[in-house]
């Protein structure tokens, strides 16, 4: 867990550093560069921010589920930032989701007081860290067990806590979750606890969301919010209220809130925008999202047809594929190992230049989550990757934090 930043941040825009020092945010010895810096200065390789893109993102998103009446509890496991997430509720989030018992607490300690864990918890260790945070701030949680919902309860009591749960409903991505049929008999369950709240279903579909056609993924929710609605009829039938079902990512969110059962949007990619939900067809009623998350690299050898960057998988995910090399089209990224990456010409036939030893490069990320994951800090630029500058440097406050 890092240390908290100092008061919150102005709504809609980013708050400056409020930290000095090579430590600042973390304990990393690299150089760092401050407040005022040109993006020249930015040591390689670095997470940047591109803060003018992700408000444009921000305010897109939260304008969506306005205009159509949805709660938005963004993904905090995107950006494991406080900054960010008490950001996304200035702006009108009801709160942040979280995956990991630790990441609640790392969020929680540097001041977000509305965490959603959209996860099963059934370790008693954990549980008794859960309920522990449940009396310090609003706490929710996913469940799928009788034992895990028996367990949970045993804390609760312990710590003298009480909480929201949801019950999970498999909707067919075939990982946690019961089936729609047993949704009733787990809410019962749920209920007959004095320390929780039944607070409703959670029904997420994470496979969905890079079927690469929009009407792909429109037909794939069709059968999720198919499947999401007999869940919430089996609820209805066992006697019990269904106050909220809540899920849908950036691949998916339009079809969820057109759907008339689903009511809070757990989105969390669309404020950095990897590559590959850049490669989606966006569906036609979603808002555009642009790249606001880049790793700033540069070229430290030049061969005669290739040029080799400074930034491997150490500084960026490769499981959902390659990063994209930004605004140097006809490039190509190729893995080079743990700190290089190596940049081909995509066709051999057309000349684009290479560039230059030292030159910098910047990279989409493939895939945003695990590659904040890897870093200490961003480093948030306004006014552009070409001229900006730098405005502050935020901690990763749950970098690591994975249990
Ligand atoms: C339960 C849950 N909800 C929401 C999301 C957000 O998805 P995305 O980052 O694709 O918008 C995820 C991402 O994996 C998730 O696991």
């Amino acid at each position: 867990m890092r240390e908290p930043e100092v008061g919150a941040p102005p709504a809609g825009r980013v708050p400056g550093r409020s930290r000095a020092g090579p430590h600042a945010a973390g304990a990393s010895t690299d150089a760092l560069v401050g407040p005022g810096a040109p993006v020249a200065a930015i040591d390689t390789p670095a997470l940047v921010i591109d803060a003018d893109a992700m408000e444009r993102n921000l305010e897109r998103m939260a304008a969506f589920a306005r205009a159509h009446g949805m709660r938005l509890r963004p993904h905090a496991k995107m950006h494991k930032s406080a900054l960010i997430a008490r950001l996304q509720m200035a702006a009108g989030a009801v709160g942040v989701c979280v995956q990991k018992t630790s990441e609640a607490e790392a969020l929680a300690g540097a001041g977000v007081n509305d965490i959603y864990i959209s996860n099963e918890v059934v370790d008693p260790a954990k549980l008794a860290r859960v309920a522990a945070l449940a009396a310090r701030v609003r706490l929710a949680i996913a469940v799928d067990s009788e034992l895990g919902i028996e367990r949970l309860a045993a804390a609760l009591r312990a710590a003298a806590s009480r909480m929201d749960v949801f019950v999970e409903v498999d909707v067919g991505h075939g990982r946690c979750g019961v089936p729609p049929s047993s949704a009733g008999v787990l809410a019962q369950h749920v209920a007959a606890h004095e320390a929780m709240r039944f607070a409703g279903l959670q029904a997420y579909h994470g496979g969905a969301q890079h079927l690469r056609g929009a009407a792909e993924r429109e037909a794939a929710l069709h059968r999720v919010v198919t499947l999401a609605r007999s869940a919430q009829a089996a609820v209805t039938a066992a006697g019990i209220a269904c106050p909220l079902v809540t899920g849908a990512g950036t691949g998916s969110f339009v079809f969820e809130a057109a759907s008339g059962v689903y009511g809070e949007l757990q989105v969390g990619s669309y404020l950095f925008m990897d590559r590959d939900y850049a490669d989606n067809e966006p569906a036609h009623a979603a808002p555009r999202f642009e790249h606001a998350l880049f790793v700033k690299s540069q070229v430290m050898s030049a061969g005669l047809s290739h040029a080799v960057i400074d930034a491997g998988h150490k500084s960026h995910a490769i499981d959902s594929g390659p990063p994209r090399v930004w605004g140097r089209d006809g490039l190509a990224y190729v893995n080079g190992g743990d700190e290089h990456g190596i940049l081909r010409r995509a066709d051999a036939a057309t000349p684009v230049p290479l560039p230059a030893l030292g030159e910098t490069v910047w990279l989409v990320p493939g895939h945003c989550d695990p590659t904040v994951n890897l870093h200490e800090r961003y480093v948030v630029v306004r006014g552009g990757l070409e001229h900006g500058v730098v405005e502050a440097l935020w901690p990763v406050d749950a970098r690591g934090c994975v249990g």
